[in-house]
Protein backbone atom coordinates (compact mmCIF):
# COMPACT_ATOMS: atom_id res chain seq x y z
CA UNK A 1 0.00 0.00 0.00
CA UNK A 2 1.08 3.60 -0.77
CA UNK A 3 0.17 6.50 0.90
CA UNK A 4 -0.23 9.64 -1.05
CA UNK A 5 0.44 12.31 1.21
CA UNK A 6 -1.66 15.42 -1.10
CA UNK A 7 -4.62 13.06 -0.19
CA UNK A 8 -3.95 12.89 3.38
CA UNK A 9 -5.38 15.39 5.76
CA UNK A 10 -3.63 17.14 8.33
CA UNK A 11 -4.79 15.06 11.57
CA UNK A 12 -4.29 11.62 9.53
CA UNK A 13 -0.97 12.51 8.29
CA UNK A 14 -0.24 12.88 11.67
CA UNK A 15 -1.74 10.22 13.33
CA UNK A 16 0.40 8.49 10.76
CA UNK A 17 3.97 10.58 11.00
CA UNK A 18 3.63 10.12 14.71
CA UNK A 19 2.82 6.10 14.51
CA UNK A 20 5.26 5.40 12.15
CA UNK A 21 8.64 7.42 13.11
CA UNK A 22 8.68 6.02 16.56
CA UNK A 23 10.21 6.25 19.15
CA UNK A 24 10.91 9.78 19.79
CA UNK A 25 12.56 11.42 22.11
CA UNK A 26 10.24 13.66 24.12
CA UNK A 27 12.16 17.35 24.72
CA UNK A 28 9.82 18.58 27.93
CA UNK A 29 10.97 22.02 27.54
CA UNK A 30 10.89 24.70 30.79
CA UNK A 31 11.05 28.41 29.88
CA UNK A 32 11.01 31.25 32.09
CA UNK A 33 8.86 34.63 31.37
CA UNK A 34 9.88 36.82 34.18
CA UNK A 35 9.43 34.37 36.94
CA UNK A 36 6.55 32.66 35.23
CA UNK A 37 7.68 28.91 34.85
CA UNK A 38 6.80 26.95 31.95
CA UNK A 39 6.88 23.19 31.11
CA UNK A 40 5.51 21.52 28.14
CA UNK A 41 6.38 18.39 26.22
CA UNK A 42 7.79 18.18 22.64
CA UNK A 43 7.98 14.67 20.61
CA UNK A 44 8.74 16.72 17.54
CA UNK A 45 12.23 16.45 18.52
CA UNK A 46 15.83 15.79 17.48
CA UNK A 47 19.47 16.30 16.92
CA UNK A 48 20.64 17.64 13.76
CA UNK A 49 24.13 18.92 13.91
CA UNK A 50 27.05 17.84 16.43
CA UNK A 51 29.35 20.98 16.10
CA UNK A 52 27.79 23.02 16.39
CA UNK A 53 25.43 20.95 18.88
CA UNK A 54 21.70 21.77 17.36
CA UNK A 55 18.75 20.42 18.30
CA UNK A 56 15.59 20.82 16.27
CA UNK A 57 11.84 21.52 18.05
CA UNK A 58 9.07 21.50 15.90
CA UNK A 59 6.59 24.06 18.11
CA UNK A 60 2.73 23.99 16.73
CA UNK A 61 0.25 26.88 17.44
CA UNK A 62 -2.69 26.75 19.78
CA UNK A 63 -6.21 26.18 18.73
CA UNK A 64 -6.73 30.11 18.94
CA UNK A 65 -3.86 30.87 15.94
CA UNK A 66 -1.04 31.90 18.34
CA UNK A 67 2.02 30.77 19.81
CA UNK A 68 2.13 28.44 22.10
CA UNK A 69 3.96 29.81 25.26
CA UNK A 70 7.17 27.78 25.02
CA UNK A 71 7.49 29.35 21.37
CA UNK A 72 7.05 32.65 22.70
CA UNK A 73 9.35 32.86 25.63
CA UNK A 74 11.85 31.30 23.81
CA UNK A 75 11.53 33.89 20.62
CA UNK A 76 11.61 36.38 23.97
CA UNK A 77 14.14 35.34 25.96
CA UNK A 78 16.31 32.93 23.81
CA UNK A 79 16.85 30.38 26.23
CA UNK A 80 15.21 26.95 27.02
CA UNK A 81 16.54 24.05 29.36
CA UNK A 82 15.74 20.50 27.41
CA UNK A 83 14.69 17.96 30.47
CA UNK A 84 13.85 14.27 29.50
CA UNK A 85 10.85 12.72 31.26
CA UNK A 86 11.38 8.96 32.60
CA UNK A 87 8.81 6.51 33.42
CA UNK A 88 8.20 7.87 37.07
CA UNK A 89 6.86 11.24 35.27
CA UNK A 90 4.38 10.12 32.41
CA UNK A 91 1.51 11.60 34.14
CA UNK A 92 3.20 14.79 34.16
CA UNK A 93 4.10 14.80 31.10
CA UNK A 94 0.84 14.80 30.11
CA UNK A 95 -0.08 17.49 32.33
CA UNK A 96 2.14 19.78 30.74
CA UNK A 97 0.40 19.06 27.79
CA UNK A 98 -2.52 20.75 28.96
CA UNK A 99 -3.22 24.14 26.89
CA UNK A 100 -2.87 26.87 29.84
CA UNK A 101 -3.05 30.54 30.41
CA UNK A 102 0.23 32.14 29.18
CA UNK A 103 0.45 34.00 32.63
CA UNK A 104 -0.19 30.09 34.42
CA UNK A 105 2.62 28.04 35.30
CA UNK A 106 2.46 24.24 34.64
CA UNK A 107 5.49 24.01 37.11
CA UNK A 108 3.46 25.48 39.97
CA UNK A 109 -0.26 24.19 39.05
CA UNK A 110 1.06 20.70 38.81
CA UNK A 111 3.35 21.03 41.58
CA UNK A 112 6.44 19.78 39.59
CA UNK A 113 9.87 20.11 41.72
CA UNK A 114 12.86 22.26 39.47
CA UNK A 115 16.20 23.06 40.42
CA UNK A 116 17.86 26.16 39.39
CA UNK A 117 21.58 24.58 38.11
CA UNK A 118 22.93 27.80 35.88
CA UNK A 119 22.48 30.94 36.47
CA UNK A 120 21.41 32.43 33.10
CA UNK A 121 19.05 29.25 32.05
CA UNK A 122 15.45 28.03 33.44
CA UNK A 123 15.58 25.76 35.93
CA UNK A 124 15.71 21.86 35.12
CA UNK A 125 12.90 19.72 36.25
CA UNK A 126 14.47 17.83 39.44
CA UNK A 127 14.05 14.14 38.15
CA UNK A 128 15.54 14.56 34.64
CA UNK A 129 18.57 12.02 34.63
CA UNK A 130 19.60 14.75 32.26
CA UNK A 131 18.91 18.00 30.82
CA UNK A 132 20.26 20.12 27.97
CA UNK A 133 21.27 24.24 28.49
CA UNK A 134 20.37 25.91 25.45
CA UNK A 135 20.14 29.39 23.16
CA UNK A 136 17.81 30.01 20.57
CA UNK A 137 20.06 29.45 17.42
CA UNK A 138 17.47 30.03 14.58
CA UNK A 139 14.40 28.99 13.14
CA UNK A 140 13.87 26.58 9.66
CA UNK A 141 11.09 28.39 7.41
CA UNK A 142 8.22 25.87 6.31
CA UNK A 143 4.66 26.41 5.22
CA UNK A 144 1.96 25.73 7.25
CA UNK A 145 1.38 25.97 11.55
CA UNK A 146 4.47 24.64 12.41
CA UNK A 147 7.39 26.36 13.57
CA UNK A 148 10.88 24.25 13.59
CA UNK A 149 13.27 25.94 15.87
CA UNK A 150 16.84 25.04 16.19
CA UNK A 151 18.42 25.55 19.41
CA UNK A 152 22.04 25.11 20.33
CA UNK A 153 23.12 22.88 23.50
CA UNK A 154 25.26 25.10 25.56
CA UNK A 155 25.81 22.77 29.20
CA UNK A 156 24.74 19.71 29.79
CA UNK A 157 23.13 18.40 33.43
CA UNK A 158 23.72 14.93 33.92
CA UNK A 159 23.32 12.91 37.37
CA UNK A 160 25.86 11.74 38.56
CA UNK A 161 26.84 8.28 37.51
CA UNK A 162 25.32 8.31 35.06
CA UNK A 163 28.11 8.71 32.49
CA UNK A 164 31.49 7.26 32.20
CA UNK A 165 34.97 8.25 32.40
CA UNK A 166 34.44 6.89 28.68
CA UNK A 167 31.79 9.92 28.18
CA UNK A 168 29.34 6.95 27.82
CA UNK A 169 25.70 7.60 28.92
CA UNK A 170 23.56 5.60 30.90
CA UNK A 171 19.29 7.22 30.84
CA UNK A 172 16.45 5.96 30.81
CA UNK A 173 14.07 8.21 29.04
CA UNK A 174 10.51 7.46 27.71
CA UNK A 175 9.98 8.07 23.74
CA UNK A 176 6.59 8.82 22.33
CA UNK A 177 5.12 5.87 19.84
CA UNK A 178 2.21 6.78 18.12
CA UNK A 179 0.00 8.30 21.10
CA UNK A 180 1.84 5.91 24.14
CA UNK A 181 4.99 6.16 25.84
CA UNK A 182 7.55 3.56 25.31
CA UNK A 183 10.71 3.00 27.69
CA UNK A 184 14.39 2.44 25.57
CA UNK A 185 15.61 -0.99 25.98
CA UNK A 186 18.67 -2.82 24.93
CA UNK A 187 18.09 -5.64 22.21
C1 LIG B 1 4.37 13.47 24.42
C2 LIG B 1 3.89 14.73 23.79
C3 LIG B 1 4.56 15.24 22.70
C4 LIG B 1 4.16 16.46 22.12
N1 LIG B 1 4.86 16.92 21.04
C5 LIG B 1 4.54 18.13 20.51
C6 LIG B 1 5.32 18.66 19.43
O1 LIG B 1 6.31 18.07 18.97
N2 LIG B 1 4.95 19.88 18.93
C7 LIG B 1 3.91 20.59 19.45
O2 LIG B 1 3.63 21.71 18.97
N3 LIG B 1 3.16 20.10 20.46
C8 LIG B 1 3.46 18.90 21.01
N4 LIG B 1 2.73 18.41 22.06
C9 LIG B 1 1.64 19.25 22.61
C10 LIG B 1 2.18 20.36 23.55
O3 LIG B 1 2.87 19.78 24.65
C11 LIG B 1 1.00 21.21 24.06
O4 LIG B 1 0.47 21.93 22.97
C12 LIG B 1 1.36 22.17 25.20
O5 LIG B 1 0.18 22.69 25.73
C13 LIG B 1 2.22 23.33 24.76
O6 LIG B 1 2.43 24.10 25.91
P1 LIG B 1 2.89 25.61 25.93
O7 LIG B 1 1.81 26.47 25.30
O8 LIG B 1 3.08 25.88 27.38
O9 LIG B 1 4.19 25.70 25.15
C14 LIG B 1 3.06 17.18 22.63
C15 LIG B 1 2.35 16.64 23.72
C16 LIG B 1 2.76 15.43 24.29
C17 LIG B 1 2.00 14.86 25.47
Amino acid sequence: MILNYENIDDLNRYKIMSGSIVPRPIAWIVTDDNGILNAAPFSYFIPISTNPALVIVAIGKKDDGSLKDTLANILKTKKATICFPNRTNVEQVQKCATPLAKNESEIEKFEINVRKELEDYPPLISSTQTALFCEYYDTYKVEGDTTPIILKINYQYIEDGRISDRNHTNIDSIGRSGITFKAMVDL
